[in-house]
């Protein structure tokens, strides 16, 4: 099939190059020409692994092109997919400005049959206002009479996650399709047989609600940890094996009950902020996911305040700060937990030296008064203490000896449970968790 993929950047571009990878042609649009030049040589602008090698094979065989022009996307495709950003707004909302132009700019450029995918995450009836967007915007000799222009608008919610966004869509765990009309649904389907997912066929507005409320209850799931934890350190209980003992249930499960730092990224954040003002202009107020993310909050706070308890005072003090990005395996500081805390590290007068294996670049552009290093050991050189901040692979392998020798005193603060199995003390550490019964994480809601 014929498809255009708008929006090149963490969901688009790995669909895009996906979708070509099962058999389609597909064609990339971004508005950034800085971002479609260098695609076009070959250079991929995000880390994601595994993406560069798949996308150099697949322009090779013209399967995959990159564009600038939304005109040459929508007359060369039947099926476009929407994936612009849909950031917060100041008060919550999604802010659906690209999403509108991208519409628009389809409208204008519509000279035949389209179907027009919602990929990015959106608010329940964005659906309807997409299509009313298109409608208002078609060229005057395509709304009416023999020359009429018939287009069709779908929702498919992107599931994937950065880090292993190639293997999560190429073996989703379902495919959500929000359809109106037969013949959507028959596209998509076809879009997506190569990859035989379960497919859950629904309206716009269901297919919509699905994505924000997978997030906001994974969010939860974390906050639920993340309050266990509190409750752990005050009770002497362990939140690893609390949540190990609850896992094994099937109801429950073990995954994104892990306590630590709090959840950050691009989608959480904003998806659940997103969730609670749509309920909210629905007449309804969700205080349960209010309070997921005053947690959340909490539990940043109170890590810094459990590592200035037993620093004494942090003023002066030399923090030496093991990973930045929001979660590993990805180069993405968006709504990073480790932006917040650095930044209470500063204010209380601490200096901050940092190391993350693909993040440095993007948390200059964020944090400018850290001080970066090209890795581990050079960074806690005459460190006070170091944080763990995100769970990077390369960090369980580290010379932990050699890192003590280097520290002004060697003292592990780490805000994932990453190392609870190494016994860093062996290596000369003082090692703090979170939540492992030993009184620390203590906060006020
Ligand atoms: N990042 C994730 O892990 C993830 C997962 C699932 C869903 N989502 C959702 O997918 C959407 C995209 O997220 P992302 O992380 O890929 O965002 P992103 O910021 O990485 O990419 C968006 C891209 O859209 C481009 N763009 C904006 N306006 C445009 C226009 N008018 N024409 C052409 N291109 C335009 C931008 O230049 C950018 O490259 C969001 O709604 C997000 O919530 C993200």
């Amino acid at each position: 099939m014929n498809i255009a993929v708008i929006g090149a950047g963490y969901v688009g571009l790995v669909t895009g190059v996906c979708l070509a990878e099962i058999g389609h042609k597909v064609i990339c649009i971004d508005n950034d020409e800085k971002k479609i030049k260098a695609l076009k040589q070959g250079a991929c602008p995000i880390y994601e692994p595994g993406l560069e090698q798949m996308m150099a094979g697949l322009c090779k065989k013209k399967r995959l092109s990159f564009t600038t022009s939304i005109r040459e996307a929508t007359q060369r495709s039947e099926v476009i997919f929407i994936a612009v950003g849909t950031p917060s707004k100041k008060n919550g909302d999604a802010d659906l400005t690209y999403v509108e132009n991208v519409a628009r700019q389809i409208a204008e450029n519509m000279d035949s049959y389209k179907l027009i995918v919602e990929k990015s995450t959106v608010p329940a009836e964005t659906g309807q206002r997409v299509k009313r967007t298109i409608m208002l915007n078609l060229p005057q000799k395509y709304r009416k009479g023999k020359n009429a222009v018939a287009f069709d608008v779908a929702s498919n919610p992107e599931f994937l996650r950065e880090g292993s966004a190639i293997e999560d869509f190429m073996n989703p765990d379902r495919v959500v399709i929000g359809v109106e009309s037969k013949k959507a649904e028959e596209l998509l389907r076809e879009v997506y047989k190569p990859l035989k997912p379960k497919m859950v066929v629904t309206n716009i507005n269901s297919a919509e609600i699905i994505k924000h409320a997978s997030n906001s209850f994974l969010a939860t799931k974390i906050s639920f940890a993340n309050a266990l934890s509190q409750i752990c350190d005050r009770v002497g209980a362990d939140v690893l094996k609390v949540a190990e003992g609850m896992g094994y249930d099937k109801r429950i499960g073990r995954s994104f009950l892990n306590a630590g730092v709090g959840y950050g990224g691009s989608c959480f954040p904003k998806d659940v902020d997103a969730f609670i003002r749509l309920s909210q202009r629905s007449g309804y107020e969700f205080e349960l996911l209010k309070e997921v993310r005053n947690i959340n909050e909490l539990q940043k706070r109170a890590f810094v305040q459990f590592i200035e308890d037993k620093l004494w005072i942090l003023k002066g003090k030399t923090i030496g700060v093991l990973g930045l990005a929001f979660k590993p395996d990805t180069d993405d500081m968006r709504k990073a937990p480790s932006i917040d805390i650095i930044q209470m590290f500063l204010a209380e007068g601490a200096r901050v030296r940092a190391y993350d294996p693909q993040a440095t670049e993007n948390a200059k552009k964020v944090m400018k008064k850290a001080a970066y290093f090209k890795d581990a050991y050079t960074m806690a050189k005459g460190c006070d203490c170091l944080v763990l901040l995100t769970e990077w692979e390369e960090f369980s392998r580290l010379d932990f000896r050699r890192l003590a020798k280097l520290m002004k005193q060697p003292i592990l603060f780490d805000g994932r449970n990453f190392y609870w199995q190494h016994g860093l003390e062996k290596f000369g550490f003082e090692y703090h968790g979170i939540g492992r019964g030993q009184g620390g994480l203590k906060g006020s809601v």
